[in-house]
């Protein structure tokens, strides 16, 4: 499957991007991301425990699509693939990373933000990108541009992006998906505040749904 047909497949479009400190977080929080509607979570390679936490997350729902973020390396992507991550998510893109998504066949979200990049992806055939650092890089307006010369590609933007600018992003024709830690706040994760969590989810998904039945009319 490529990162086209698993995004369309979510029935929620946003990506909640987690940063995992204690393992045993891994699954009451993927339990209350899940449980508040969220499709799928990218669990960022920043701390450690990454790996395990998407082993712990696949073992413990095995349906449901956990990716891993921050990847940075092929030896990063092997290992993700290995934890079981159903898909995988860079910053960047660099030729050895698309030999390591071609080896692996997962699909494969690299990160792009200029027209070179974007070029670069296409070349190696891949229409569906990560647009990160989203506000940073121009936000919006940057997107709605890229969408002149391609319109082909579709963008899963991240950081920088709030609760009140997540529908301006989702109503563009080029983004299937928006990404972001507002769903995780780092307090409410340091309490173990699980309950609190599967809230906010229920309420994000709630707040993006008229968009996303809007986008299938
Ligand atoms: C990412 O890795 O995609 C971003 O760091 C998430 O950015 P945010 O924390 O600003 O949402």
């Amino acid at each position: 499957m490529d990162a086209k047909s698993l995004l369309a497949s979510f029935t929620c479009p946003l990506i909640p991007v987690v940063v995992i400190d204690r393992l045993d977080d891994a699954v009451p929080l993927a339990e209350a991301l899940l449980g508040g509607g969220i499709s799928a979570l990218e669990v960022t390679l920043r701390t450690p425990m990454g790996y395990d936490a998407i082993a712990a997350m696949k073992s413990a729902f095995p349906n449901s699509k956990i990716g891993a973020g921050t990847v940075c390396s092929e030896g990063a992507f092997d290992r993700a693939a290995g934890s079981g991550a159903d898909f995988i998510v860079s910053p960047g893109a660099t030729d050895r990373l698309f030999k390591a998504a071609a080896n692996r066949g997962l699909p494969f979200l690299p990160g792009a933000v200029t027209g070179s990049e974007v070029l670069m992806a296409m070349e190696y055939g891949y229409h569906t990108l990560k647009f990160f650092p989203a506000e940073a890089a121009g936000g919006v307006p940057a997107l709605r541009a890229l969408s002149g010369p391609f319109p082909e590609i579709s963008f899963m933007p991240t950081g920088g992006i709030t609760p009140d600018s997540v529908a301006t992003y989702l109503q563009l024709t080029n983004v299937s998906a928006v990404g972001g830690s507002w769903l995780t706040p780092q307090h409410l994760l340091a309490e173990q505040r699980w309950e609190e969590l599967r809230q906010l989810a229920l309420d994000s998904v709630a707040s993006v749904t008229q968009i996303s039945e809007e986008r299938l009319m």
